[in-house]
């Protein structure tokens, strides 16, 4: 039977069980913005089968946790969510509980799901999302616990994403990763390179940009490499230039970019495209080589400030993000310093700092580390402030300019104020109403924190 008989099969026989019974939905996400978009694509299929949405679990007749393994407390914390849904299912035993996503790829984690967590139905590895309406079936015909980690080789190309915002969208390029960093264990769970086919991204971009959305953020572990596996070379930048092509008022962002392959080619095509955002998150890991090499980054401090130098020659106000592991194995405090040092060269707009967290199977889970918890923390607590004295400061340059705000939100911290970001990723809060939400807003910067500055629409 070809996939599309099976899945009409498997459809007419959910709706057969259901038949008018409640079918509402609860999928929560955790982790990067891949894994988010991977949860729209499980609520584009769930929509196919008639399910409804709800934020309130509660409510819902199927749970679906989507999960995220890059650190142990990620995984703590689903853990402790799928402990407390033990209680919904003894209210509502008819409730079915999924889990996908990243977690589910390690077999000593799906193992211990399968024999501690009763409550959960099925497990569904990262790309068998496709077979969630198959494993639903199992359960809805008793079936007490159903499992399909395999690997697939499609995409889902043809499913939709049920985006939860009508003007950002995120679409995703690529899976995978080849990297190996040795604290990593993306390329574990989510496997090798595979890259979407540019005529597809092209596709779905012209649809967003139809649709009114105002966003759009490519994604893939390393935008870079895009391509590479087709055999393409400079791939990543060509599909800039296109999409900067297509009609409509809409920015477009990218993430994440790795250092050791952030080309000539991709800043020329920043710098050349009116609607590619004037911001770059390049994830520095470390300020020590040493510390690098240990990473396997395959890039050194030179290399990583040859490019912030020759991003910042063009425009000295380039806005740049980074990512920072604080207490890799064995970092000393001389390393450690390393890393002070180049934010404080680099100053970055806004950095991303995590404590070193050990995942089995990966390369540094093999190292015997000497570094005290203390230490880690105290070094985290020491680039915090670095970090709070940099933004104050930084965010200064921008008092005084107009700026360009996707408004996207009711400010949290101020009543009657809107938050949205600025074209350079810089949180923006002014006084409007939510009617703006959604829109591009043009204001003049007249304050400036240090995690956001404040406008006055012009
Ligand atoms: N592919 C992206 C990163 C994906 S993970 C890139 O290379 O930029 C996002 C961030 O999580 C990483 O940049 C890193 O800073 C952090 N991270 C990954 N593994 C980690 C670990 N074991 N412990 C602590 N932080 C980790
Ligand atoms: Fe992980 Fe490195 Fe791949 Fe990023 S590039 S996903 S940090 S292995
Ligand atoms: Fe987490 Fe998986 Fe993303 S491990 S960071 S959800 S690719």
């Amino acid at each position: 039977m070809t996939k599309m008989n099976t899945d009409n099969r498997i459809f007419s026989e959910i709706n057969q069980i259901l038949d008018d019974s409640p079918r509402l939905a609860y999928v929560r996400s955790f982790g990067c913005q891949l894994n988010v978009s991977d949860g729209e694509k499980i609520k584009g299929m769930l929509k196919k089968l008639g399910y409804g949405f709800t934020e309130d679990e509660t409510r819902a007749d199927l749970i679906i946790l989507n999960t995220c393994a890059v650190r142990e407390s990620a995984e703590d914390r689903v853990f402790g969510i799928i402990g407390s849904m033990k209680k919904l299912k003894e209210l509502k035993p008819s409730l079915i509980i999924g889990i996908s996503g990243c977690m589910t790829a390690q077999s000593h984690i799906s193992e211990r799901i399968k024999k501690s967590y009763r409550q959960v139905d099925f497990v569904v590895g990262t790309s068998a999302i496709r077979s969630i309406p198959g494993l639903l079936l199992d359960c809805l015909k008793g079936r007490k616990f159903g499992m399909d980690i395999e690997e697939y080789d499609d995409f889902s190309e043809s499913v939709e994403q049920v985006r939860s915002c009508s003007f950002k969208a995120s679409v995703p390029i690529m899976f995978g990763c080849n990297n190996f960093c040795t604290y990593c264990i993306v390329p574990y769970v989510r496997g090798r390179e595979r890259s979407r086919r540019q005529e597809d991204i092209v596709a779905e971009v012209e649809q967003l940009a139809a649709e009114g959305c105002k966003e759009i953020m490519l994604l893939g572990q390393n935008v870079n490499s895009y391509g590479n596996d087709l055999g393409e070379k400079n791939a990543f930048p060509r599909l800039l230039r296109r999409l900067n092509g297509i009609d409509g008022d809409f920015t477009i962002r990218f993430m994440s970019s790795h250092p050791k392959d952030a080309s000539k080619e991709l800043i020329d095509a920043i710098f050349d495209c009116e609607k590619v955002a004037k911001h770059l998150h390049l994830p520095l890991q470390s300020g020590d080589n040493g510390v690098l090499e240990r990473m396997n980054r395959r890039y050194t401090v030179e290399k990583y400030l040859e490019t912030v130098d020759g991003i910042r020659r063009r425009d000295p106000d380039f806005s740049l993000t980074t990512d920072i592991i604080v207490g890799f194995p064995n970092e000393t405090e001389g390393e450690f310093q390393g890393t002070l040092d180049v934010i404080e060269r680099v100053k970055f707009d806004n950095i991303y700092p995590f404590i070193y967290s050990r995942r089995s199977g990966t390369k540094a889970a093999e190292i015997q580390d000497e570094t005290r918890d203390e230490e880690k923390s105290a070094r985290m607590r020491r680039l915090l402030d670095l970090q709070h004295s940099i933004s104050a400061e930084s965010y200064k340059r921008f008092i005084g300019r107009r700026m360009r705000v996707l408004a996207e939100d009711v400010s949290k911290k101020r009543k009657g104020y809107i938050a949205g970001k600025s074209n350079e990723f810089i949180i923006v809060e002014f006084e409007g109403d939510t009617s703006l939400i959604g829109q591009f807003v043009d204001v003049e910067i007249i304050d400036a924190m240090n995690w956001a500055v404040i406008g006055k629409i012009i």
